[in-house]
């Protein structure tokens, strides 16, 4: 008995729960047992609804009723079931004379139909055959989620390269004047604020950075003479400025095919609001709403710029300049937005900020991390910081201007103030993206800024790569096979729906390409989690989860060290010579940007 009962505990697990409902308590007990006898899970109920109300909460995949009982009756039961979030599969038991009602029941649902009285073979092979649909069904279901994984990751992966791509020209173009060093990524990150204001969605605010960071792309194919020219213009080197839109958005074009609006904000971002721009004159709201946002964005950024043949405005000055225009050069509503993005932020921030984005490095850094409020205390993870501010992913909801506290591993806790928050994700938004600005930062965390800022080689622990290695991982339910997609001296980052909580204590063992050499084996703690929802709105993760080494010998990671590294001056002796070939004029110093990943421009005070 002891042994039948462990069976069925182990069969629990894996098994599908069969109800059979069957107000006579002699059928029910029979079609229970001979259901047991032959391995399935089974439990019995004598109404409809006590099978509803157990089904609703304990997951049976197959429910047989009899029709016709005192109470509810089965299709009454069946009505409900198939109002579940997962309905279950059901067969009907009705007697000879009431076929009429079976035939009913399976136009509405129900899997199939056994009549009375039942022959026992019969009604076992029925419930095996749709056992066997059931587990074809979650196969099948499993399968189609693997494909849609392997889809997701190398769309990203495509998309991931030719926008490091995209990176490295528009660093390389900008590098060639001071002037102008850094615009797109400002640019992106008032247009990213001003989303806010517009409503737009995630998915859009995506679209919007990705125009605003590429905007000017097409300034590529203008010769140096004529774009770092110093003195005035003549009609014909105007003209050839005045090309970029359209050149930008031939570039863009391929790549953007499923992002059609992208494209669009690039050709229009000189186009004016009251028609008189450039490439096509769009008069008003028939400019797209990305291009009037970021039409906006440029012009302030151009203001508040030095230039050769004159000084930069103030931001306040620049504020004027755009109240001007509004209505003329831009487009009313989107100067409201910048107004209402650059006031909330002035007040909080007691300056200029904008200006500040100019002369503050910042560093994309990705750890764990623990936010505090008066009310709430939950985990976050950090994009990117600089002495004076950071920028901060978490499900903590904070207001603008509420002063938060962080706790970072080995640091003294520093406080911080909000300057901007957006919601991340569907229409609930449980993920925030946070600007903080520091308050009084502590003597540590400037000399952790100031660590980070160091040339990379002198904190190897850090560097990561782009490299799939096959993982065994033991954790308290066994040994299962994964793979790591990115791989650092500092742990790794597994592509796996895998059930672990972050915290989890795990066992890693795998080993480096290199031949005749042994694997390594490391203790490490899950960090974060990506599911494949978060990844989808993330537009560009993998779903899956990151590790930290927590126990890894001095051995090992000098060797993962040195494998890490050699893949990447592979892979940047690989591109430099890409780039060498398509842009032989290209500065070596600018086309090493180009091993920076794509991220999301942010805010720092
Ligand atoms: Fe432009
Ligand atoms: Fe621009």
């Amino acid at each position: 008995m002891e042994e039948w009962m462990s069976q069925q505990a182990e069969r629990k697990s894996t098994a599908a729960l069969v109800a059979v409902v069957d107000d006579d308590p002699l059928v029910r007990q029979l079609f229970v047992q001979a259901l047991l006898r032959k391995g399935h899970l089974t439990e019995g109920f004598a109404s409809a609804s006590q099978a509803l109300q157990a089904v609703a909460s304990g997951g049976h995949r197959l429910v047989i009723t009899d029709i016709d009982m005192p109470g509810q009756s089965g299709v009454w039961l069946l009505a409900q079931l198939q109002s579940l979030p997962k309905p279950p599969l059901t067969i009907m038991v009705t007697g000879q004379d009431d076929t009429r009602q079976a035939i009913h029941c399976l136009t509405n649902g129900a899997y199939d139909f056994l009549l009375k009285p039942v022959d026992l073979v019969h009604f076992v092979q029925k419930v095996s055959s749709a056992l066997d649909f059931i587990r074809l069904a979650e196969e099948r279901r499993r399968h189609q989620e693997l494909v849609e994984d392997v889809a997701i990751s190398e769309r990203w992966r495509a998309r991931q390269l030719f926008l490091s791509g995209i990176d490295a020209l528009i660093r390389a173009l900008e590098a060639k004047d001071d002037y102008t060093e850094g615009h797109s990524t400002r640019v992106a990150v008032i247009a990213e604020a001003m989303a806010a204001r517009a409503k737009l969605r995630p998915g859009e605010v995506n679209e919007l950075i990705t125009a605003a960071r590429c905007h000017d792309i097409g300034k590529i194919g203008i010769p140096d003479a004529v774009l770092l020219k110093g003195g005035r213009l003549t009609t014909g080197e105007y003209a050839r400025i005045k090309d970029h839109p359209q050149h930008g958005a031939r570039i863009l074009e391929p790549i953007f095919r499923d992002m059609p609006a992208v494209v669009a904000a690039v050709r229009h971002h000189h186009e004016r609001y009251d028609g008189a721009g450039y490439p096509d004159g769009l008069k008003g709201e028939a400019v797209p709403l990305y291009a009037r946002i970021i039409s906006v964005a440029d012009a302030f950024d151009a203001m508040t710029s030095n230039r050769i043949y004159r000084r930069a405005l103030s931001g306040r000055e620049a504020v004027e300049e755009l109240q001007r225009g509004a209505g003329r050069q831009f487009c009313p509503r989107a100067v409201t937005w910048f107004l209402d993005v650059y006031d909330e932020i002035a007040d909080v921030a007691g300056g200029e900020p904008w200006l500040n984005m100019r002369c503050e490095r910042r560093l994309e850094h990705d750890i764990e991390l623990v936010l505090e409020t008066s009310e709430a205390r939950l985990p976050g993870r950090l994009l990117n910081l600089s002495a004076c501010g950071l920028r901060v992913q978490t499900a903590l909801c904070v207001a603008v201007g509420q002063e938060v506290r962080l706790e970072m591993i080995g640091l003294t806790p520093i406080r911080t103030l909000v300057t901007w928050s957006n919601p991340i994700g569907p229409e609930e938004a449980t993920l925030h993206q946070l600007g903080l600005k520091t308050i009084e930062p502590s003597e540590d965390y400037l000399a952790y800024v100031r660590s980070l800022a160091r040339p990379k080689t002198e904190r190897r622990g850090r560097a990561r790569i782009n490299y799939v290695l096959p993982v065994s991982l033991s954790t308290a339910e066994g040994v299962s096979e994964q793979n790591a997609v990115n791989v650092s001296i500092g742990g790794l980052f597994l592509h796996t729906r895998a059930p672990l909580p972050v915290g989890a204590e795990i066992g890693l063992r795998f080993a480096l390409p290199d031949a005749g050499t042994a694997p390594i084996e490391a203790q490490a703690t899950v960090t974060h989690r990506l599911t494949v929802a978060e990844a989808l709105r993330a537009e560009g993760a993998i779903p899956g989860m990151g590790m930290a080494f927590s126990a890894l010998s001095p051995a090992d990671a000098e060797r993962l060290t040195a494998f890490v590294e050699s893949r990447m001056a592979e892979t940047r002796l690989r591109s430099l010579l890409g780039a060498a070939q398509s842009r032989a004029a290209a500065p070596a110093a600018d086309m090493a940007a180009a091993h920076r990943p794509w991220r999301l421009p942010a805010i720092t005070n």
